[in-house]
């Protein structure tokens, strides 16, 4: 069984519109852990466009789980996740020349900086993951870098139209996961899961972790969206 990782940082999105408290991501990462997930991941964006430095300073405190602080691999980030310590890192990429052309990090071209980055956090005894294309260069690429984990990027996969792009997108990610098993590599896999895509991927042998965070942050806003219209009504 894979586990869930809950992304949150949409929570924070809302949040930032209105420049006030609410609603707090911290809240959400409480509730998501009763509910039983098995761990918080949070993107810390260098633009600080939804997460900030408090939330992950609080989160570092309370999440019991697991926290899984997705990042660029630049030197001020690295250094944040040394004083930070979560339980694991994720690199993802930030800027256009950082991307594949899927979207995933480009670990081909990018191969030594990477690896110092990840050489880096393991020796603070972080686990590292790189958010990857399921290309199998670029899986190659990963092994090399000395990263416990990859993520497989399921966007093309979910992003897949007709059913037979579907059946296509899966076999690259079950390929792709089967690679990794060769050279040794963990694997996780997140973007653009939902209620009606996640299984197929959740059943892929050897896939220990699943990212999903805006298809359960939209699901928590309508399913709360009837109590939440009660409650103001008792008020007024
Ligand atoms: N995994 C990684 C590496 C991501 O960058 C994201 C998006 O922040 C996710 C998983 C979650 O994607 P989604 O919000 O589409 O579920």
């Amino acid at each position: 069984m894979a586990t869930l990782g809950v992304n949150i940082d949409h929570v924070a999105t809302v949040r930032q519109a209105r420049g006030v408290g609410e609603p707090d991501p911290i809240a959400a990462a409480v509730l998501a852990e009763l509910a039983g997930c098995h761990g918080i991941t949070v993107h810390l964006r260098e633009d600080r466009r939804h997460i900030q430095e408090r939330d992950v300073t609080i989160l570092r405190k309370v999440v019991q789980t697991k926290l899984n602080l997705e990042m660029a691999a630049t030197t001020e980030m690295v250094a944040l996740a040394q004083d930070l310590l979560p339980d694991q890192a994720t690199l993802v990429p930030e800027k256009r020349e950082e991307l594949t052309t899927e979207g995933g990090l480009d670990v081909i071209t990018h191969q030594e900086s990477i690896t110092k980055a990840v050489e880096s956090l393991s020796q603070a005894g972080i686990k590292v993951s790189l958010f990857i294309d399921p290309v199998l260069d670029q899986i190659e690429a990963a092994s090399k870098t000395g990263a416990p984990f990859i993520e497989l990027h399921t966007g093309e996969y979910a992003g897949a139209k007709s059913e037979e792009e579907v059946e296509r997108e899966l076999a690259r990610l079950k390929k792709a996961a089967a690679k990794a098993v060769t050279l040794g590599l963990r694997i996780n896999a997140g973007h653009g899961l939902n209620y009606r895509n996640v299984t197929p991927v959740a059943s892929i042998p050897r896939v220990e972790e699943l990212n999903i965070g805006h298809s359960i942050v939209s699901r928590a806003v309508l399913v709360g969206m009837e109590r939440a219209v009660r409650e103001m009504l008792v008020l007024i």
